[in-house]
């Protein structure tokens, strides 16, 4: 990741949010090259779901259409949706440093951090039983680094105390884990058993519930009948759109709305760079069914979306789609078919290797009926055919933007040590941010002048392309392979009295000579 992240700022794909002011925890933006490879996600996805989505599971066509929502609505939509009052995690402040963690964060977060990590270098194995032999030397490092890099925890705030009840606690355990080892150095006599701050080891408070949604306030007044708030999901603008679109559309059950946009939850701890920020884009589909069709749509939702990543290069030992189990599914979901999730192997992913990148949810009718209950509209469905009125159910495919780009991001990093300059990213062409780099030999004999005609030509009907004549042709192939794009060009001496030019494939490394009159339809064939 810090590679990548690296290459990422150095080539203008992310950056952080005002960075110059020291930046803002949780808030990113996307430079020249991040925001056309995001915008180049967001249209492949707007092609394949709205323009032209696949046909459904009977052949039939599929009748989807998009909207585009305001991220504030009044606030009873989220009264209606269960933000306001079930929108929480659970968070808990440490009470020495007075950092916050998510309370389902703390393990995680503990093994990345600094202490532990320095802990677990010192003594490999601190999890099994060769800590009894050890545990005096574990103790003493306790009184000497620990004490600089832990300074919070119980073990060093107290070691008169928490000594010789470790010492008892660890001779007891037949079998010592390091969460069970963490617990016990971080507890001091008579409090609650919990596992310490992952930043200074200091104890936690118990786990409070914090909302994320962020607040504003509407208009020049400020009281609580002013607030409002930013948009969590983008799902909600489709359910309380429902009747506005089917009275100004022909579509009819079964049918979907899309919409991308932005959305913003305060997380307690955002994290893995823009994997989970404070401000995100979402890409969600509401697909309107009958309730009986309801168990088709969500197993033809839920291998379309998969097949969707895939043919975008992320298939292969890197995706899975995973069930929910019972414990995890959504307030929504509970009564309902299901809920799964397509899942990439980040790689900070941790213990279980894989991470949620989309979810695809069977809400059952519950949206449509809220916003009816709460906003005093009717929002059945009337089946004119066959004389019946019901209240849709909802299958829900939603996946994240932002999410998605970074999911795109890890599978096209790639470090081939065998190549003059050994980091590239293998984009999709169809993704990558430029088609193509046009090259002149030199700068001169002709060949800029052959080089910025073609460069014309491909911005025009191929899509966005570079022309670089700086420096020797190695590196500006090698900077064209940072960026990820897909071919390069080159103008030689050939060229002036041959009219043709070298491609060069990015992945290859291999060049063809073909004519200039090709070129276009070339890269136009393979992008
Ligand atoms: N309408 C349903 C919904 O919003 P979700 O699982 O909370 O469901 C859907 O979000 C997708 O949005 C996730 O799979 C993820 O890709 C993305 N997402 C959610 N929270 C995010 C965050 N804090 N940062 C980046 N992406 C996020």
């Amino acid at each position: 990741m810090e590679k990548l992240v690296s290459l990422c700022k150095r080539r203008g794909f992310i950056f952080q949010s005002s960075e110059i002011y020291g930046g803002l925890n949780g808030f990113w933006d996307y430079g020249p090259l991040g925001v056309e490879l995001k915008n180049n996600l967001r249209d492949l996805w707007w092609e394949s779901m709205v323009r032209n989505p696949p046909p459904g599971p009977d052949g039939d066509e599929l009748q989807i259409v998009g909207l585009d929502c305001s991220i504030i609505s009044h606030p009873r939509v989220w009264e209606a949706s269960g933000h306001v009052g079930g929108f929480n995690d659970p968070m808990q402040t440490c009470r020495q440093c007075k950092k916050l963690f998510r309370a389902d964060h703390v393990w995680e977060g503990l093994q990345e951090s600094e202490w532990v990590k320095a802990l677990r270098t010192e003594f490999p194995g601190v999890t099994a039983d060769f800590l009894r032999p050890r545990l005096p030397d574990v103790i003493r490092w306790f009184e000497s680094r620990g004490k600089k890099l832990a300074k919070g925890l119980a073990i060093v705030r107290n070691p008169t105390a928490l000594k010789p009840r470790v010492e008892a606690e660890v001779a007891k355990r037949t079998e010592p884990r390091l969460a069970d080892f963490l617990t016990l150095i971080g507890t001091e006599p008579g409090q609650r058993a919990q596992l310490p701050c992952p930043e200074c080891g200091g104890d936690l408070t118990e786990p409070r519930q914090f909302n994320l949604m962020f607040e504003t306030y509407v208009g020049a007044v400020r009281t609580e009948d002013d607030k409002a708030y930013l948009r969590p999901e983008t799902a909600q603008g489709m359910f309380y759109n429902f009747k506005n679109v089917l009275d100004s559309t022909r579509v009819k059950i079964p049918f979907g709305i899309c919409q991308v946009g932005r959305s913003f939850r305060n997380e307690v701890t955002p994290r893995n760079y823009i994997f989970r920020s404070r401000e995100f884009e979402q890409m969600e589909l509401e697909f309107f069914v009958h309730p009986s069709e309801a168990d088709k749509w969500y197993q033809y939702w839920r291998e379309t979306r998969y097949q969707w990543w895939c043919d975008l290069g992320l298939a292969g030992k890197n995706l899975r789609l995973r069930d929910h189990d019972q414990d995890e599914l959504a307030h929504y979901a509970k009564d309902s078919g299901g809920c799964c999730d397509v899942e990439y192997a980040f790689p900070f992913a941790g213990e279980k290797g894989f991470t949620e990148l989309e979810g695809i949810a069977y809400r059952s009718n519950y949206d449509l009926t809220q916003h009816g209950k709460v906003s005093g509209v009717n929002l059945d469905y009337f089946d004119q055919e066959k004389n019946e009125r019901y209240v849709p159910h909802v299958i829900e495919p939603a996946a994240g933007l932002t999410r998605g780009l970074l999911a795109v991001l890890c599978e096209a990093y790639t470090v081939d040590e065998s190549r003059p300059s050994p980091e590239l990213m293998r984009f999709h062409p169809r993704l990558a941010p430029i088609k193509c780099g046009v090259f002149p030999l030199v700068n001169k004999e002709g060949m800029p002048e052959i080089a910025e005609q073609l460069y014309r030509d491909i911005r025009k009907q191929v899509g966005p392309a570079q022309y670089d004549a700086k420096q020797s042709i190695g590196k500006r192939y090698a900077r064209m392979d940072e960026a990820g794009t897909p071919f390069c060009v080159t103008v030689d001496g050939q060229t002036v009295d041959e009219q043709t030019v070298t491609v060069r494939d990015r992945d290859t490394g291999n060049q063809i000579r073909i004519a200039i009159a090709q070129v276009i339809d070339y890269l136009k064939e393979r992008v």
